[in-house]
């Protein structure tokens, strides 16, 4: 199906759009996925384009490249202190990670959030056409569905939550609480990443606003049909794989084998955020260093930390926090002739990403809630199947529910994720083969490109069930 053939095109939703750049991979879990299943299935890709205007523009900017549609809008300065930075990342996000003590709500936000959602379904409304399904990813569009249902839409929509889901009891700290959970009725079918996930919603549709539960993965609220379901994204096995196996002898990665002069390598790549542990996992790194001397001088750890959505206060302060553990562990353990501790505060493009994956002994990937975690399945693909490292793993990540093989940690439990940096460097060479062996079919079972036919498929069928209910 190709974007403007008229009938049955997917038109996706995110709030923010992976626009392609001369040939640049897309980075991050979402939006890695979504290029993904765009490209081979072709379609519409609707989003904020990252860039701020004064005003709002008449309609969105076009651009095509490989059989996909790029329809994308700047947000006003307004709409983007008040909808992207106060209420999807101030309340919504910390939410959804079960951190109560970061809540900022603040009502103009809260109405920002309808705004722009109510904005977007207004362009959405005029490149709809009859026999279009709409696929809206994620906590940013939770009311896009019954925006767009009110405009008159009446084909498929999904929609898709790449983070966890909260439990009611935490939900209820968002003081429109039911209204959230309302617009998910406008959906035909609501994905999330774990059953953990799938049981929080279910709970909190039928006791938070009396939802009844039909059949075992359905829904319904005022006569209107949902369908649940479980969908794990996955990662692109075997182009990591090659990226790795190619940057395996690039310039980058013989100059850092040369600077580790022998030293085995832990390694960590995230976007700056909270949820991803990166204090708590410094933190273990110091306590194996006091508790093992004889690893001193052995082992480099290196953190490499994209910054993300630094106008926002507590990502300010989680970046000095990081700075400061950073340099007190060199402080103390540092030798004239050995730094601990490598922390890069940038992106590096994903190929050579990889590639350092390969080489390392340990990836640490120890979030305190994910929805999933994608760089947990892109370190099992990067490995040198000859010599494959160890994952330690966060049990609070969605990832867990399928990477059971990895070394797995609470990353609350300083001292427990220490031990499991120890377990990891002393496994021998069979146990890690054995490991990863059973971690990557893991990694293909769930690969990718499934991913977005599966939950499109699910789709259909949830729409077909779901206007057969509407039947008198
Ligand atoms: O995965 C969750 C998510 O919010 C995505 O929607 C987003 O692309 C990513 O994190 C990065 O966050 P942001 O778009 O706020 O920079």
């Amino acid at each position: 199906m190709s974007p403007g053939s008229g009938k049955g095109r997917l038109v996706v939703v995110s709030n923010r759009v992976a626009l392609p750049r001369a040939g640049k991979p897309a980075s991050g879990g979402l939006a890695v996925a979504m290029r993904a299943t765009l490209e081979t299935r072709g379609g519409i890709w609707f989003g904020w384009n990252g860039r701020q205007s004064t005003q709002r523009p008449g309609k969105p900017h076009r651009q095509l490249a490989q059989g996909v549609e790029y329809l994308t809008l700047p947000l006003t300065r307004l709409d983007y202190e008040e909808y992207y930075q106060g209420f999807a990342n101030r309340m919504l996000w910390p939410l959804v990670h079960y951190r109560l003590a970061l809540l900022r709500y603040q009502r103009k936000n809260h109405e920002a959030y309808h705004r722009v959602n109510a904005w977007f379904a207004e362009h959405l409304m005029g490149i709809l056409q009859p026999g279009d399904t709409v696929w809206v990813h994620d906590y940013h569009h939770v009311p896009l569905g019954a925006e767009l249902r009110a405009r008159g839409f009446q084909g498929p929509i999904g929609f898709f939550l790449h983070t966890p889901f909260p439990p009611l009891d935490i939900l209820r700290a968002l003081p429109p609480y039911k209204e959230f959970l309302h617009n998910f009725s406008a959906y035909d079918l609501v994905g999330f990443q774990t059953r953990v996930d799938e049981h929080a919603f279910i709970e909190a549709m039928c006791d938070g606003i009396d939802a009844r539960r039909e059949r075992k993965d359905g829904l319904s609220l005022a006569g209107s049909r949902t369908k649940i379901g479980v969908f794990p994204i996955g990662a692109d096995a075997e182009e990591i794989a090659g990226q790795a196996i190619r940057g395996r002898n690039s310039n980058q990665v013989a100059a850092l084998k040369a600077s580790l002069e022998g030293r085995r390598l832990i390694i960590g790549a995230d976007r700056l955020d909270y949820s991803k542990g990166i204090i708590e996992r410094f933190r273990a790194y110091r306590y194996l260093l006091s508790t093992r001397p004889e690893l001193h001088g052995e082992i480099v750890f290196l953190q490499i930390a994209e910054p993300s959505r630094s106008g926002v206060p507590e990502y300010q302060v989680l970046h000095h926090e990081l700075d400061q553990v950073a340099g007190e562990i060199i402080g103390r353990f540092a030798r004239f002739d050995w730094m601990p501790v490598r922390y890069l505060g940038r992106r590096i493009p994903r190929p050579t990403l990889f590639a350092f994956f390969s080489v390392a002994d340990v990836g640490l990937v120890t979030p305190l809630r994910d929805g999933m975690n994608l760089v947990a399945k892109e370190f099992i693909a990067a490995q040198d199947p000859d010599n494959p490292g160890v994952l330690v793993l966060s049990e609070l990540a969605g990832a867990a529910d399928q990477l059971t093989d990895a070394v797995l940690v609470n990353p609350y439990d300083v001292e427990g994720v220490g031990e499991g940096i120890a377990e990891a460097l002393a496994m021998s060479l069979e146990e890690r083969k054995h490991r990863w062996r059973r971690l990557l079919a893991a990694v293909h079972g769930d690969d990718i490109h499934h991913w977005g036919a599966r939950y499109l498929q699910a789709l259909a069928e949830a729409a077909d069930w779901r206007s057969a209910g509407e039947r008198p």
